[in-house]
C-alpha cells in the first residue's frame, strides 16, 4: 500500500494540481463553467480509479458527483463525502502566488482549496485507486462529492431525501476538518452549527447632508453600531434573551480532558498577530472555539467609503452576522431569537430588516463506534500515536443532515492544520499531510472491515 503511494506520489500531486487550477468558486456565477469542470474532473478520476455507476447527479444548483464500488452487498459500506467547490480567493493582492496556480514552497501546496476541500477530498479518490490497484479494497464504498458546500449546500437535503436507497451505507467518512497538529493527531468529534443573517437598517428615505440634518436625524450606521455593540456584555456573553437556554454544558471531567492537549496561548497569539485574546468569561480559548456559541460580524457597510471625504448622513446601513452554535441549539430557533431581539433594540427613527441566509445544526460524533475505532487504529498505524478526540469550531451542516435523513453517523478524519489558512489568502496544504492522509485512509478501510 505504502509502496504504491510512494511510487505514484508525483502523479498524485500533479493530479491535485490539475484540480486546483480549476477555479471552482461556487459563490460567484462568473465561475459557473469552472465549477462544472471541477465536477467533471472528479467524475473522470473516479472512473479511472475503478468506480462504477459514476455520474453527475443534477440538482437545482451544481451537480453532485456519485460513484461506487460494491464488491459484496453483504460487506459494510463506507459513504465518502467531500466538496469540490472552494471559497472565493479574495483579497487577491494578498496572495504570494496566484490562488489558482498551485505551487509548492517549503513542502506546502499553495492554492485556494488546497486544504478545503480539494486536497482532502482528493486523498479519498487516491486511497480508493490505491486499494483498487492492489486489489485490497476490503468493503464497499460510495462517493458523494458536492459543489455547493461553501454556499450552504442548499440543494443537498433534497438530493439526500430522494436518494436514500442509493446512499445506503454503514458510516460516512469525511476529510474536511483539521488535526490538532502533526505531533498531536486528532479525530474531530464535534462541529458547531451556524445561523447566518444579513441585516439592513434604514434611517431617512434618502442620503442627507450631514451638516444640514446631522444631530436631528438617526444615522442608521450609528444605530447599527450601537445595536451590534449591545449584543455582547462586558463578559463577552451574548445578550439575546434565550440564546443560551439550550446550550449543553460539558461536565468538569469533559472540560478537563479537552484542555489537556498542549495548547500554547503565546504561540496562538503570535501566529495570529494579536497581543491579547478576548472570549467569554469562564472558558479557555480552546473552549471558546469549540464548545461555546459565538456571535461575529462578518461584514459591515453603508454610507460613503470611496476616496476622500463626503459629508453624508446615509439612508441605509448593512451587516452580515454569523452565530456559531453548539449542541443543543437549533439554527432556526436562534435565528428567530436574533430577529425578535434585533428588531426590539432598533433605535427610534430606524426600520430594521432581518434576512436569514443559510444555517446548519451542530453535530457530535461518537467515540466508541466501530468506525471511530478504525480511524483511531489507522492513525496509530501511520502516525505512531493514538489520536485525541477533539471538537472543532467550523461547520459542516450535512453531518447532522445525514444523521437525520439516513440515520448515519460520520467519522471526521480530517488532516488540515491551522497553518493551512483555509478561506484566507495563501491557503496551503502540506504534501506530507496529503500523502500521509492517503495512507491513513487506506488503513481505515482495513480496520473498519476487519472483525
Ligand atoms: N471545511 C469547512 C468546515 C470546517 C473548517 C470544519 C475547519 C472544521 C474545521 C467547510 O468547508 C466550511 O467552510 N464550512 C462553512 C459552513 C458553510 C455552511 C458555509 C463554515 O464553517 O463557515
Ligand atoms: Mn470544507
Ligand atoms: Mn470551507
Amino acid at each position: 500500500m505504502k509502496n504504491y503511494i510512494e511510487n505514484n506520489q508525483q502523479r498524485f500531486i500533479s493530479e491535485l494540481f490539475e484540480l486546483l487550477r480549476i477555479p471552482s468558486v461556487s459563490a460567484d456565477k462568473a465561475y459557473q463553467q469552472d465549477v462544472l469542470r471541477a465536477a467533471e474532473f472528479i467524475r473522470d478520476k473516479l472512473i479511472q480509479a475503478g468506480a462504477d455507476q459514476v455520474r453527475l447527479c443534477p440538482t437545482k444548483g451544481y451537480p453532485i458527483v456519485y460513484g461506487e464500488k460494491i464488491i459484496d452487498p453483504a460487506l459494510p459500506t463506507v459513504l465518502v463525502y467531500g466538496h469540490y467547490d472552494v471559497q472565493p480567493p479574495d483579497p487577491l493582492d494578498l496572495w504570494e502566488s496566484p490562488p489558482f496556480e498551485p505551487e509548492i514552497r517549503d513542502g506546502k501546496i499553495y492554492a485556494r482549496g488546497a486544504s478545503d476541500d480539494k486536497g482532502q477530498m482528493y486523498m479519498h479518490i487516491k486511497a480508493f485507486e490505491t486499494m483498487m490497484a492492489q486489489q485490497s479494497l476490503p468493503c464497499n464504498v460510495k462517493f458523494m462529492i458536492e459543489g455547493e458546500e461553501e454556499i450552504g449546500s442548499d440543494n443537498l437535503p433534497r438530493f439526500v431525501a430522494a436518494s436514500k436507497e442509493l446512499l445506503t451505507a454503514d458510516v460516512i467518512l469525511i476529510s474536511d476538518t483539521g488535526l490538532f497538529s502533526n505531533e498531536v493527531p486528532s479525530i474531530t468529534v464535534g462541529l458547531r452549527g451556524l445561523s447566518y443573517i444579513e441585516v439592513e437598517v434604514t434611517g431617512p428615505r434618502r442620503d442627507l447632508h450631514s451638516g444640514m440634518y446631522g444631530g436631528a436625524v438617526t444615522n442608521p450606521i450609528n444605530a447599527l453600531c450601537e445595536m451590534i455593540a449591545s449584543l455582547k456584555d462586558e463578559n463577552q456573553r451574548i445578550t439575546i434573551p434565550g440564546f443560551y437556554d439550550k446550550v449543553a454544558e460539558l461536565s468538569e471531567d469533559e472540560r478537563k480532558a479537552m484542555n489537556q492537549v498542549p495548547f500554547s496561548q503565546e504561540e496562538y497569539m503570535k501566529s495570529l498577530g494579536v497581543k491579547a485574546l478576548r472570549g467569554e468569561k469562564g472558558y479557555t480559548p480552546l473552549e471558546h472555539v469549540s464548545i461555546r456559541p459565538t456571535l461575529d460580524v462578518n461584514g459591515i457597510w453603508g454610507g460613503y467609503t470611496g476616496e476622500g471625504a463626503k459629508t453624508v448622513l446615509p439612508s441605509k446601513a448593512y451587516a452580515k452576522i454569523s452565530m456559531r452554535l453548539v449542541p443543543n441549539q437549533s439554527s432556526d430557533e436562534v435565528t428567530r431569537l436574533f430577529e425578535e431581539h434585533f428588531k426590539k433594540i432598533a433605535p427610534a427613527g430606524t426600520e430594521v430588516k432581518v434576512m436569514p441566509h443559510h444555517g446548519g445544526e451542530p453535530a457530535v460524533t461518537p467515540t466508541d463506534s466501530r468506525a471511530y475505532m478504525a480511524a483511531s487504529r489507522a492513525f496509530e498505524d501511520v502516525w505512531g500515536k493514538t489520536p485525541v478526540p477533539m471538537r472543532e469550531g467550523g461547520s459542516i451542516p450535512i453531518v447532522s443532515l445525514f444523521e437525520r435523513e439516513l440515520g448515519l453517523k460520520s467519522v471526521l478524519m480530517g488532516f488540515g492544520l491551522d497553518e493551512d489558512a483555509i478561506h484566507s489568502p495563501n491557503e496551503s496544504y502540506r504534501v506530507f499531510n496529503y500523502l500521509k492522509g492517503i495512507e491513513t485512509i487506506t488503513r481505515f478501510y482495513k480496520h473498519f472491515s476487519a472483525d
